[in-house]
């Protein structure tokens, strides 16, 4: 069994970027430096980014696609014909163009920027950049050979690039993978990601903010319950609808505090997070928050049932009874929380497996709340820890049931009805 104690401490911590959170699409281009994209991505999810990846075939020869994968969590987006970043999407390399606040090539190679100056879409990558709504700004990183960065061509697509707004982190001078020494060597990691956080600061300015002035606590992910020092009782959370959630509502101008249970989510920039362990404990944590707060979405998978006497020391199996545990009920922190709303919103979540309508309006009346987001986990585009979710909407007035979204879809969906609830 995975080691946890039950001593976890309730850490608040604030990120550093006071940044709403942004879907970076990172495009990769067939360069040496293909490699340092790996770093960048890494930046930009430390500060709170959603980030997706594109790679030219070329790039594949200098970096896996399973790198990308790993660590964005989305399918990195090769081919125009093959599956993108959201399973069975057939014009994936538009939906990437669509879903990106910002776009980052990096390494740029000459030829990446010859095509994106004229617009030449022959691969999924120059595609989705083709495909970028006007106002996604588009960074470009190049690194090439000194005699290929100093080409007439090159410095023209530049120049032209540069006329319709693309912005540019231009290359230092030193020794080239290739033995020349002269410019064309990528620039630093910490540059290029920092110039594009601040070119999301930019270009998330002038929003609509449906829920400024408002504070959202929402709880995610899982709960443990501590058997003894070294055993708990689980689930399978991952935590991303949550989070997705409060990425959405700081993007709608929120001040939003994520009660997170044990999961390994990047903290999405601008929420304060408070992590726990335990039911009991993201319990008292929510129900502190919502002392002040105007609307309480609960994600959380919470433990239905705790251990009723938590050991001190480890059960030896053999001596002390491991085959009987005797359970206690935790408390329903929707319910609870819905109790003394008053005029506020309060939101809860049904995974169901048959019945969906019926069981989540139930579930409404039962709990007290005023919206329920019902998600049918029989569906294969719906299941725990998935990309996608197909939900109903459901309320006192009705239900209303989306197509198969991603989970940032859902977000942003369900933020912008709470801000009518509001209303
Ligand atoms: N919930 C909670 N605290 C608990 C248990 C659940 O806040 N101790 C919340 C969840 O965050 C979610 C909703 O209640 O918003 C889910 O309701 P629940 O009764 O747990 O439903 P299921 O897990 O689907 O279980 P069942 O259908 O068996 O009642």
């Amino acid at each position: 069994m995975p080691i946890e104690t039950d001593e976890a401490k309730t850490d608040v911590a604030k990120t550093d970027v006071a940044l709403e959170p942004a879907h970076v699409l990172v495009a990769v281009a067939g360069g040496i430096a293909a490699y340092k994209a790996a770093e960048v991505v890494r930046g930009l999810q430390k500060a709170g980014c959603d980030v997706r990846v594109t790679m030219t075939a070329e790039a594949e020869k200098f970096v896996g696609t399973a790198t990308f994968d790993a660590l964005t969590g989305h399918t990195t987006l090769t081919g125009l014909f093959e599956t993108g970043h959201d399973a069975d999407d057939p014009i994936a390399h538009i939906t990437a163009a669509g879903w990106a606040d910002a776009a980052l090539v990096v390494p740029a190679t000459a030829n990446i920027i010859a095509k994106v100056a004229c617009g030449i879409a022959d691969d999924a990558l120059t595609t989705a950049l083709v495909a970028l709504p006007a106002d996604v700004p588009l960074l470009i990183a190049p690194a090439m050979n000194v005699h290929m960065w100093r080409a007439a061509a090159t410095q023209a697509n530049l120049k032209m690039l540069a006329s319709r707004g693309v912005r540019f982190v231009y290359p230092e001078t030193g020794r080239l993978a290739c033995g020349d020494v002269g410019e064309g060597k990528l620039a630093p990691v910490e540059q290029i990601v920092e110039e594009a956080l601040a070119q999301l600061r930019r270009s998330h300015a002038g929003r609509p903010q449906p829920l400024a002035g408002k504070h959202v606590v929402i709880t995610a992910g899982p709960t443990h319950e501590a058997i003894d020092p070294v055993r708990f009782i689980g689930n399978r959370s991952s935590g991303k609808m949550g989070f997705a959630i409060a990425a959405a509502a700081v993007a709608a101008g929120a001040e939003v505090t994520l009660v997170a249970g044990p999961c390994t989510q990047p903290t999405p920039a601008g929420v304060t997070r408070v992590d726990v362990v335990s039911a009991a404990q993201m319990y008292a944590a929510a129900r502190s928050v919502f002392a002040d707060a105007d609307v309480a979405i609960c994600a959380a998978a919470v433990a239905d049932y705790t251990p009723a006497h938590p050991a001190d020391h480890k059960l030896k199996k053999g001596r002390e009874e491991l085959d009987h545990i005797d359970l206690v009920r935790t408390t329903d922190i929707l319910a609870a929380l819905s109790a003394d709303k008053g005029d506020r919103v309060v939101v809860g979540f049904a995974a169901e497996t048959n019945d969906l309508i019926a069981n989540a309006q139930a579930k409404l009346a039962r709990k007290g709340c005023d919206m329920i987001v019902a998600n049918d986990v029989s569906r294969a585009d719906s299941t725990f820890g998935s990309e996608t979710d197909r939900v109903t909407f459901i309320t006192a007035a009705g239900s209303e049931e989306l197509p198969t979204m991603t989970k940032t879809q859902v977000a942003d969906e369900l933020v912008e009805r709470i801000a009518r609830l509001i209303r």
